[in-house]
């Protein structure tokens, strides 16, 4: 598995995967705003397979074209973290802030530590190249993976609850890390 920063052509199959994992989802465009304004601080984790690398193989070629997490040369999108700084005109707070927009890891590759490496590749290009304070997101007070990501593996802290924040009714928790800049 190999970490790096998301390009463009990656977002397709971003946002397959998104579709796939969560039912939060976003339009093309918000994927594109995203690596357009902070270009550094989204990552996709790949994995190459070998068995799909030979471009001799006409049967190997057409079935990677067909895998929707598929970006070219034998290399598959298994996940991705979506970051940003904030850009809301009606927040109150005007300490430079990171936010974590989406995450996540396709279900056979899960429980292997990549949401994990994902979520320390973002916070730390948030806070060394945006020079972030802190980052928040919302997760879904049911989403116990996710919780334990965020609480026991990286130390977010729970801020609020946000009443009926997801669209079936659902609360989120508003949750925060620190970020320090090692100066
Ligand atoms: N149950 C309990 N804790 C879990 C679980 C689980 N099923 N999965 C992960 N964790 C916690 C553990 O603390 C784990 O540490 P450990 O393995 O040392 O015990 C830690 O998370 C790190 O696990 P990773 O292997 O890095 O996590 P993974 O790559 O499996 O991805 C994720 C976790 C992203 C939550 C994945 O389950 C997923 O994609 N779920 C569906 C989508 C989703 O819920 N995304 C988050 C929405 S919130 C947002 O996007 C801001």
């Amino acid at each position: 598995i190999t970490i790096r920063l998301a390009r463009v052509e990656d977002l397709q199959a971003m946002q397959n995967a998104n579709l796939n994992n969560l039912p939060e989802n976003y339009t093309l465009k918000y994927y594109l705003y995203h690596l357009l304004s902070w270009p550094q601080a989204s990552f996709v984790a790949t994995t190459t397979d070998p068995e799909l690398v030979d471009q001799d193989d006409e049967f190997a070629v057409e079935t990677q074209k067909q895998d929707s997490q598929y970006v070219g040369k034998g290399e598959k999108v298994v996940g991705y973290v979506l970051g940003k700084m904030n850009d809301d005109a009606d927040s109150t707070d005007d300490t430079p802030h990171g936010h974590v927009t989406s995450l996540s890891v396709m279900r056979t590759y899960r429980r292997m530590g990549i949401a994990d490496k994902l979520m320390r590749q973002c916070l730390y290009a948030l806070c060394e190249t945006f020079k972030a304070r802190y980052v928040s997101l919302h997760v879904r007070e049911s989403n116990r993976a996710a919780l334990h990501l965020y609480k026991d593996t990286l130390q977010f802290e729970v801020i609020s609850i946000e009443k009926s924040y997801y669209q079936d009714g659902e609360d989120a928790y508003y949750m925060k890390k620190n970020l320090h800049l090692d100066e």
